[in-house]
């Protein structure tokens, strides 16, 4: 298995580029299962959920090619309807094929999604979305199984217990988009990868108003063409990255990152006492040591994201006071806590809050990845603290950054990959 061995200390310095947005192009890659025609889409960061959902086209009988930064899905019609357990066990993005594949080939057999590393994961508001546009779903042997025999437009108010879904949406405006009549959506997700999902949809011919709203009305077409596709860049790649130069006290510039898709990180950042300048070409952050405490509250777009929970605390660990963390989406993603305590940090959890005391240092350790934002937020810790970590389990990494240590490595970062 793959690891990181990071010394710390170096000092981050330089410009990056932004990559295009994971959370994006999987569900709008699974968008192209509505349309039987080519689609291009362009900007496609090569890791490895993104290398999962091409494998997960090709089982459903649509080649999914890369060609430099961009995937090509072949032409071609969908030659089985069923997203199997050994892929959907490494994926949980791969319930985004249950909305198209229900609207295109009349049914969609998706492995239920099991719990994963950062708590319980319903799909409750899929389901109760599509049932809505008149899918009969039955789960059994594991599977969700959803049939129809025509999908027609519905209202649907589409909020659970933490506020808004960005996948529910994502599947419930996919499957609309082919629906007989108008659908409207009510309390849709408003984050950014939803509105690049709406805006991909637009570009094959879809009929969506309010894109960016928590309404979107969707008045069904008969089909959809191919389209050659821009992915935004990845906010959350952006953030951390941004959060590791804040944490080594350096200075770097991301190129292609979106100001206006980060508001409240970049406030946060500034708050915490760094300076951040932005404009057309990216995003600067000057790092100044050390940090101010900050409260944060994890909420819905365009509310602190929950990816970037983990990656923040890092630099809220060696912050000058204490600082409160609250997690709303996801109130058990804290694995990252003990492994930063094990750096040296000073936390202490109750229940879904966090309360972190700022430490002078952190301490180099061997410590483990749980999830992807978690491992990279001990790479951040790692990049800080003195003296040498080894980050294992990176695979969890290697899921949602590409080519994470070549990035951080030509920033001055002393960061090497080593298979233990
Ligand atoms: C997306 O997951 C992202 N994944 C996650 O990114 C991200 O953490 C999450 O949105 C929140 O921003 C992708 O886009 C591929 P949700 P998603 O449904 O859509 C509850 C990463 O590290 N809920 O918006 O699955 C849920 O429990 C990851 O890149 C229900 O109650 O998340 C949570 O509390 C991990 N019922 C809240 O809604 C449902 O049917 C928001 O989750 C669905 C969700």
């Amino acid at each position: 298995m793959d690891a990181f061995s990071i010394e710390g200390q170096k000092i981050l310095r330089g410009e990056t580029e932004a990559a295009g947005s994971k959370n994006a192009s999987l569900p709008i890659l699974a968008a192209c299962l509505l349309t039987e025609e080519e689609c291009v889409i362009e900007n496609v960061p090569d890791l490895r959920d993104v290398r999962t959902m091409q494998r997960l086209l090709g089982i459903l009988g649509r080649a999914a090619e890369r060609d430099g930064r961009n995937i090509i899905v072949r032409a071609g019609s969908a030659t089985s309807v069923e997203a199997p357990y050994d892929l959907v066990s490494t994926m949980r993005a791969s319930i985004s094929v249950l909305g198209p594949l229900l609207a295109k080939e009349g049914e969609a057999k998706v492995s239920f999604p099991g719990g994963c590393a950062i708590g319980d994961r319903p799909i409750d508001l899929h389901l109760k979305g599509l049932e809505a546009l008149g899918a009969e779903i039955e789960i059994t042997h594991g599977y969700v199984h959803a049939r129809s025999r025509g999908l027609a437009g519905a209202n649907i108010y589409l909020a659970g217990p933490n506020g808004s879904s960005v996948l529910a949406t994502d599947n419930v405006m996919m499957a609309a988009a082919l629906a007989e009549g108008v659908t409207v959506i009510q309390a849709a997700a408003l984050e950014p990868e939803v509105v690049d999902a709406c805006n991909f949809l637009v570009a094959m011919g879809a009929r969506i108003e309010g894109v960016g709203t928590s309404t979107l009305t969707i008045t069904g077409v008969s089909r959809l063409h191919g389209c050659r596709y821009r992915i935004i860049p990845d906010r959350i790649e952006s953030g951390t990255l941004l959060a590791a130069a804040a944490c080594t006290g350096g200075e770097i510039f991301v190129r292609g990152a979106r100001a206006d898709h980060l508001g409240i990180v970049l406030e946060s950042f500034q708050k915490a006492g760094m300076q951040v300048q932005s404009d057309a070409e990216g995003i600067r952050l000057a790092s100044r040591l050390p940090a101010k405490p900050l409260d944060i509250e994890t909420l819905p777009y365009p509310g602190f994201p929950t990816d970037m929970q983990a990656p923040m605390m890092a630099l809220l660990a060696c912050a000058d006071g204490t600082s409160i963390v609250t997690e709303h989406i996801y109130p058990e993603r804290y694995i990252h806590v003990a492994e930063f305590n094990r750096m040296g940090a000073d936390i202490k959890l109750d229940e879904h809050i966090a309360r972190v005391r700022g430490v002078k240092k952190l301490e180099g350790a061997p410590v483990m990845a749980s999830d992807l934002r978690a491992g990279a937020a001990l790479v951040i810790a790692a990049l800080a603290a003195e003296g040498t970590s080894l980050v294992r389990r990176i695979y969890h990494i290697d899921r949602g950054y590409a080519r994470l240590e070549e990035k951080l490595e030509s920033l001055g970062a002393r960061i090497m990959r080593v298979t233990e």
